[in-house]
């Protein structure tokens, strides 16, 4: 799956799953009841101690944008929100690089700054961030990979070993996906670990990043989860 194609080719989901998966619960509560301990790579730590430093120093609202992609939504986010701190974080430094590009080719119409971009792998930069205690208000995941496939539960977010750790990062946090089952299954894990939340169907006239843009062209439903975390 690539967000690199040209709008409005993109293909709808294909999964062997006809609902929920039925081992999340069991997942979720095995992961909820161990703690997540894979070592650290050390490009991650690295990019955390210096993005670290300079959030410590900020005053206002942090926002995180996990699996930012090429940026365009963390750039977004920041023009929207001139007094907020917008970290993306995306562990492709091929995708954070041709971002990189386009700023250079679009100079006259970024004018945010309040951003950085971060090439780090969350599954370590969420354990940091939280150990550090970061003020997120917002948390955004915008179209994470959906690995559809049914035995690759453990390799969505909400199967993940780092899920306690991540649904305590935000105030809110907000996923979006063309994928319903991945939504609900999301939902139904954080409710496991005591969130609550709501999903609805959106259409954005602004589309915030490249697959939703691409989804939107290709006429697929998009949908949003928004989860109370405090
Ligand atoms: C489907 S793309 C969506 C990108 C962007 N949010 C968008 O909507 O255009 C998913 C992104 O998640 C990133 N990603 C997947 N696993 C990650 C991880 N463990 N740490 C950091 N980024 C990850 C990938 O590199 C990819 O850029």
């Amino acid at each position: 799956m690539s967000g690199d194609s040209m709008p409005g080719d993109s293909k709808v989901i294909v999964t062997n799953q006809s609902g929920l998966h039925e081992k999340l619960d069991e997942v979720v509560n095995k992961h909820l009841s161990n703690q997540f301990q894979k070592p650290f790579q050390q490009h991650t730590k690295q990019a955390f101690t210096e993005i670290d430093a300079i959030v410590q120093q900020f005053e206002g609202e942090i926002i995180l944008d996990a699996c930012c992609g090429v940026g365009q939504s963390t750039r977004i986010l920041a023009q929207q929100n001139p007094d907020a701190l917008v970290i993306g974080v995306d562990k492709s430094a091929h995708r954070l690089n041709r971002n990189v590009e386009q700023i250079k080719l679009e100079d006259d119409v970024v004018t945010a700054e309040n951003y950085h971009l971060i090439r780090a792998d969350l599954n370590d930069f969420y354990r940091l961030v939280l150990a550090a205690k970061w003020p997120v208000t917002r948390h955004y995941v915008l179209y994470p990979n959906p690995w559809p496939k049914s035995k690759h539960l453990q390799r969505r977010w909400h199967g993940s070993g780092v899920f306690p750790q991540m649904i305590k990062i935000g105030q809110q946090i907000i996923l979006r996906s063309n994928w319903l089952i991945y939504l609900q299954e999301f939902l139904q894990a954080a409710e496991i670990a005591g969130l609550t939340g709501e999903i609805e169907s959106f259409v954005s006239a602004e589309p915030l990043t490249p697959f939703e843009a691409k989804y939107q062209a290709s006429g697929q439903q998009c949908w949003q989860l928004v989860l109370i975390t405090n």
